[in-house]
């Protein structure tokens, strides 16, 4: 098994776009967003570690517990992380808060690395069962860790206040009550759960493009990302 923290020769053939940011930075909506512009395959990398979260919930197992974390991290696969993505429990509250528990752990980290780096080397067919002409990975360790080599890689930020705000927009979207100092403080914790943890934690690799969308909407970071990524050499004909 490779070293999570090791930035390996890839054996990739198609490009890769690595996104990183916080949560609800606008990482998911702009990644997915390239992903049908450019005729790429998308992963939601934030959706493993949840969806280890969730078996351990479902399991009774405490999300703090490496070993339990670990078994559950090495038994998944797309067919199962796909099934899981319909699960509406993958996306509430509790799960959030142990993935990324979950998330601190090495063992975990470890696991799910392979996972990941063979999502990037071999994407997955598209939905209309086109071939992919390269993937979009979303999380917080793309460019640093998963994909170092990565040939466009994109760190989205937004203010604490205005990521808060949409995660209030989403919630009550959903039906779900909910309180803005609630959210804020909640998105507080888990940024500096994400940022300070030892094992890849959240930071921008040195050679990302920072795209600060607090005073964009959808499709104005789709286009500043667009831009960026026509800059690189291996996006230029896509
Ligand atoms: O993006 P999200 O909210 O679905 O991510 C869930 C948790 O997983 C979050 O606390 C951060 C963590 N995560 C991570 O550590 N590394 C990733 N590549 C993706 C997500």
């Amino acid at each position: 098994m490779s070293d999570a923290t090791s930035a390996e020769t890839s054996a990739r053939k198609c490009p890769v776009i690595a996104i990183d940011g916080p949560a609800a930075s606008g990482k998911g909506t702009l990644s997915r967003r390239l992903a049908a512009e450019l005729g790429l395959a998308h992963l939601d990398t934030g959706s493993l570690y949840r969806a280890v979260a969730l078996l351990l919930l479902r399991a009774g197992s405490d999300p703090g517990d490496g070993v339990a974390a670990a078994s559950e991290a090495m038994t998944l696969t797309p067919g199962k992380v796909a099934d899981l993505s319909k699960d509406p429990a993958l996306r509430n509250d509790a799960t959030a808060a142990a993935a990324s528990r979950v998330s601190a752990i090495s063992a975990v980290r470890e696991a799910l690395l392979d996972f990941q780096r063979e999502f990037a080397e071999q994407p997955p067919a598209l939905a209309d069962g086109t071939p992919a002409k390269g993937a979009v990975l979303d999380g917080r360790d793309i460019g640093t860790v998963i994909c170092p080599d990565a040939e466009a890689k994109l760190f989205v930020t937004a203010s604490t206040e205005v990521r808060a705000q949409r995660r209030l927009n989403e919630l009550q979207g959903r039906g779900v009550p909910a309180i803005y100092e609630n959210v804020l403080e909640e998105m507080k914790d888990r940024d500096a759960r994400d940022s300070q943890r030892e094992v890849s934690p959240l930071v921008p690799a040195a050679d990302a493009f920072l795209l600060d969308t607090s005073a964009l909407d959808a499709d104005q970071a789709l286009h500043a990302a667009l831009t960026f990524i026509r800059t690189r050499p291996a996006f230029k004909d896509l």
